[in-house]
């Protein structure tokens, strides 16, 4: 049986903490107290929480459910190898701490001032290459990071990268997209070969617009199937769209065979070069797509030059 773990939209079977109030309750982490203040987003059981005067999001898992305890593990399991190794990276958020409490486990990230995603659909809907070409920079060099320590991220969308002011915290999506620096986070169906023990045969795990052909047919899949859903980012921040959408079956069956609409349909102002560039990390073979993240970014960065 094949099973779909999208992680938003219709479909979703992910279940966990519903919105109930939380505004004023204590997380207890190793040496430090956060107190809930409000609700961050649209997503249920992500709130701002104050510590000292800092700000910080914190996510919430209900631990009774098996994949909130499942992705705890996996947050756990990546920012301790991260941090072993000395994490450094300027472009992966990872978070300050995680803390279990009760039938509960906290994720607790410094606050950023939002996502890619909130910047798509509040701000001007798409972006022109050079506008964003040190976000794409920041999201290769991150990505590349990943891979060098033989971590697959598994959900890259907008959604997925955050953005900061200049180490502010503002809470507020709201300026030019010079402003910000992209930090990739979210490693909630993050891989590595010390988790390869909770993966499951025939079991699907991501977010549909964005999985790679090879996902959808169970095949085996590595940082390829990432790259291949940078292109579908990289796609939606320059049409505002999703290559394809419609119900699972369709959105499947579009990624499987179906051609890559023409950028050019949606802005008619993307170079054909940057086009290419994002026919090519979507290509439906991962032997035809980029093959690292930063052959990625050098054709990214030279497209946008000679455009
Ligand atoms: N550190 C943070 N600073 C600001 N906002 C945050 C932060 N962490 C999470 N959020 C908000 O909460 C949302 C969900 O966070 P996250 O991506 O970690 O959870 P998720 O369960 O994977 O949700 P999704 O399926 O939308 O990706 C983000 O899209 C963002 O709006
Ligand atoms: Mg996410």
């Amino acid at each position: 049986m094949m099973h779909v773990w999208v992680s938003e939209g219709p479909g979703s079977e992910r279940g966990g903490p519903r919105r109930r109030p939380r505004r004023g309750k204590i997380v207890s982490g190793a040496s430090d107290k956060y107190i809930l203040t409000k609700p961050l987003g649209r997503r249920p059981g992500v709130y701002h929480a104050d510590c000292g005067g800092l700000d910080f999001a914190v996510k919430i898992h209900d631990l009774r459910y098996h994949f909130h305890r499942e992705s705890f593990l996996r947050e756990r399991t990546i920012r301790d190898i991260l941090v072993r190794e000395g994490h450094t990276h300027k472009n992966i958020l990872i978070p300050h701490e995680l803390v279990e409490q009760n039938s509960e486990g906290y994720i607790i990230t410094p606050l950023v001032a939002g996502t890619l995603e909130s910047l798509v659909v509040r701000g001007k809907k798409f972006f022109l290459p050079e506008d964003i070409a040190h976000l794409v920079t920041g999201i290769c060099d991150a990505l590349q990071y990943l891979y060098d320590k033989n971590i697959l991220h598994r959900d890259v969308k907008p959604a997925n990268v955050f953005l900061e002011i200049n180490g502010t915290c503002s809470g507020h999506i709201g300026v030019a997209p010079s402003n910000y620096m992209a930090k990739i986070s979210d490693f909630g169906i993050a891989f590595h070969w010390s988790l390869s023990h909770l993966e499951v045969p025939d079991t699907l795990l991501g977010t549909e617009y964005y999985l790679a052909p090879e996902q959808w047919q169970f095949s085996h899949s590595d940082h390829r199937a990432d790259l291949y859903s940078l292109g579908v980012t990289l796609f939606r921040l320059f049409t505002g769209r999703v290559p394809f959408t419609g119900d699972v079956a369709a959105v499947a069956e579009a990624h499987l065979r179906r051609d890559i609409p023409d950028l050019a349909r949606y802005n008619k102002k993307i170079p054909p070069l940057v086009s290419a560039l994002v026919f090519k990390a979507m290509a439906k073979e991962p032997e035809e797509r980029y093959q690292s993240a930063t052959e990625l970014k050098e054709a990214f960065l030279y497209a946008v030059q000679k455009s």
